[in-house]
């Protein structure tokens, strides 16, 4: 069995296992932590090596994957749109390198996930361009081309009636307004509507904690494309956070 180690840093918990390479399944009971407040770059790196060590042995000695929500670019976190403004230019690669002294890959949390459905969940095997949205806090985005990743795509913020579309399609806005789930279709249906006319996607994944009652809103949805729900659901960020490194590594 080939195994990685992937880590999954949001807002509330730093959370990883090690990841059997060859299901897209934890090899282990994954380790949770509350992440720290504030979440600052030194205070969230003692946390993740916390993670790592919880392991031992178990965690291997090969390439560790980090997701963050945020972009990176070259190892380089660019943004902070729901995490400590702090992050914004720190180099990412360095400080978890160090903190775990080993060979380690960052990569935007939406990223990973998407990363995961298409190598085990619902966009495996599929060719041509999925976009794949993650509806949490804010709105991850990821888009594949025949299974190749197309980083940092960064399309929860595209701008809807003038607003960015986090403020009314994250699952957060839900839960916080109380929205009737034909409300939130509503919402999502303005969303997925509007990247279909910029992207034409041939198959659309809807991940994030929301994506467990899919049927509550996917059926109200009309679409062009597909659209279904993701298959690895919490474990998505971890077993892509594992897959991206080790491929990258490769
Ligand atoms: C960030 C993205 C991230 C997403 C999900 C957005 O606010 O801009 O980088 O992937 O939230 O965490």
């Amino acid at each position: 069995m080939s195994v990685g180690f992937g880590v999954d840093i949001g807002g509330s918990g730093v959370k990883g296992a090690p990841v059997d390479l060859g299901k897209g399944e934890f090899a282990e009971d994954r380790m949770r932590i509350e992440t720290p407040q504030p979440s600052t770059p030194p205070a969230v790196a003692k946390t993740v090596a916390h993670v790592v060590e919880h392991f031992g042995k178990h965690a291997g000695s090969g390439p560790v994957g980090i997701t963050v929500p945020a972009v990176v670019k070259a190892g380089v976190v660019r943004t902070a749109a729901n995490i400590d403004s702090s992050w914004i230019g720190a180099d990412a690669d360095t400080l978890f390198r160090n903190a775990l002294r080993r060979e380690v890959h960052v990569v935007n949390d939406a990223d990973a996930a998407g990363v995961a459905e298409s190598r085990y969940g619902a966009a495996r095997g599929s060719t041509g361009l999925v976009f794949v949205a993650t509806l949490g806090t804010g709105i991850g985005s990821a888009l594949l081309h025949d299974g190749k990743l197309i980083p940092n795509s960064e399309l929860g913020h595209i701008e809807l009636d003038g607003k960015d579309a986090e403020l009314t399609a994250a699952a957060r806005n839900r839960e916080e307004k109380d929205l009737s789930w034909e409300e939130y279709a509503d919402a999502l249906q303005t969303y997925f509507a509007r990247i279909e006319d910029l992207l034409w996607p041939d198959l659309i994944v809807v991940g994030g904690g929301v994506s467990k009652r899919s049927e509550k809103f996917l059926p109200l949805l009309h679409l062009r494309a597909p659209i279904v729900a993701a298959q690895l659901h919490n474990s998505a960020g971890i077993v892509g956070a594992a897959v991206t490194a080790a491929e990258r590594s490769a």
